[in-house]
């Protein structure tokens, strides 16, 4: 099933929780949060549900994300209700890895595939600074119990933002090469919640890349890049790496990925203004049918290419200003799920 521009659906990103325990400068930002109404959040029964008719519909790669996805209760619950799902091919989760080291064990045995965690900085001062959090430890234990839980083709997602931790991009590096850990850098995206966001404080794929190789020598861009948002590059001794630039490089024309929000809103596009009420549908007792029907139809209509047409403004700000995300929170990219 494509939609207006050809894309297929195949990845779900599925927010179990708009909560957060940390408070990244980049996504949380401010004092005080709206949040979802506790009765509006689905269960993981309608979420599996909800999964499952996407599967039908060719999704084959779910993600759970957040807010902090550890913060839900009995995750691994979770986990398992989409296991079972045979259509659902490629499981991950992406988490800040606070809550990691006491999770790692039984997400492994309820099935989860991969994890890819958040670690912008390996100086704990800068964390606390940076994202309200002095459980820099806790992090880097999540990584490490992720490894002793059996988990293979870890990812490390780092956000790059001038000024904080863009002279750390070599050690980041060197940590992820010593623990055989893929490292990405993000550029800092525009996105509702980014309020403090301004084009200069982004680093833009080009000087990262240039970055890296005044220090490791000439980077290799390695091919294969699919749908994924980020372009892998090798350094000299063989290292990986990615780049996530949807800022400066938007890869819209890619993009097969739509994201559910806790509270059972659909979106189709990281920047969309609205999405669609499936929790509505679900609780006003919508057939699996119904609900097929209201999802194709939905992206058969889709032409969302939100960070491409934000890269041609000629005078970028924030997406968002503080008002309008207090009158609708699914517009945090906290409650979408980064
Ligand atoms: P895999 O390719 O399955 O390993 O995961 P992923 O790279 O899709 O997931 P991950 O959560 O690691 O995504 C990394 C970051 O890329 C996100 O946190 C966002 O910042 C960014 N990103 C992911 N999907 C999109 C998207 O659809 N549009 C844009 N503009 N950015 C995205
Ligand atoms: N820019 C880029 N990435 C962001 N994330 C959240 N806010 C932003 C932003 N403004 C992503 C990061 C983080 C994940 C949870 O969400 O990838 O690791
Ligand atoms: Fe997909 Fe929207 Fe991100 Fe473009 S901006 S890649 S359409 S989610």
């Amino acid at each position: 099933m494509n939609d207006t521009l050809g894309r297929p659906l195949g990845s779900l990103r599925l927010s179990v929780t708009d909560r957060c325990n940390m408070r990244c400068r980049y996504c949380m930002p401010e004092a005080e949060y709206v949040w979802l109404p506790r009765q509006s959040i689905l269960s993981y029964e309608e979420m599996a549900r909800l999964a499952g008719v996407f599967a039908t519909l060719g999704v084959r790669k779910v993600r759970l994300t957040g807010g902090e996805p550890l913060l839900r209760h009995d995750l691994p619950v979770l986990v398992r209700l989409l296991r079972r799902n045979p259509g659902i091919e490629d499981l991950a989760l992406t988490t800040n890895g606070l809550l990691l080291a006491r999770n790692a064990v039984a997400l492994k045995h309820a099935g989860l595939d991969r994890i890819t965690i958040s670690l912008d900085t390996l100086r704990p001062d800068r964390l606390e600074e940076f994202a309200r959090s002095s459980h820099h430890g806790d992090i880097l234990a999540g990584i490490e119990a992720a490894r002793a839980a059996g988990f293979t083709g870890t990812k490390l997602n780092t956000v790059v933002i001038r000024g904080y931790n863009d002279d750390e991009l070599e050690n980041l590096l060197d940590f992820g090469r010593e623990r055989g850990l893929e490292i990405r850098f993000i550029e800092y995206m525009d996105v509702g919640g980014a309020t403090r966001w301004n084009l200069e404080d982004v680093v833009s794929q080009a000087e990262i890349l240039q970055r890296v190789e005044s220090r490791f020598g000439a980077v290799r861009p390695l091919p294969g890049r699919g749908q994924a948002p980020a372009e892998r590059f090798q350094l000299p001794d063989g290292t990986s790496f990615g780049i996530i630039a949807s800022t400066t490089q938007p890869f819209c024309r890619d993009c097969d990925r739509s994201r559910l929000t806790a509270d059972g809103t659909w979106f189709l596009c990281l920047y969309s203004e609205a999405g669609v009420d499936l929790r509505g549908a679900v609780r006003a007792g919508a057939s699996d049918e119904d609900l097929a029907q209201l999802i194709g139809t939905t992206w058969s209509a889709r032409n969302d290419r939100g960070a491409e047409l934000r890269a041609t403004l000629p005078d970028r700000h924030a997406l968002y200003q503080l008002e309008s995300l207090r009158a609708d929170p699914r517009r945090e990219m906290h409650t979408r799920g980064g």
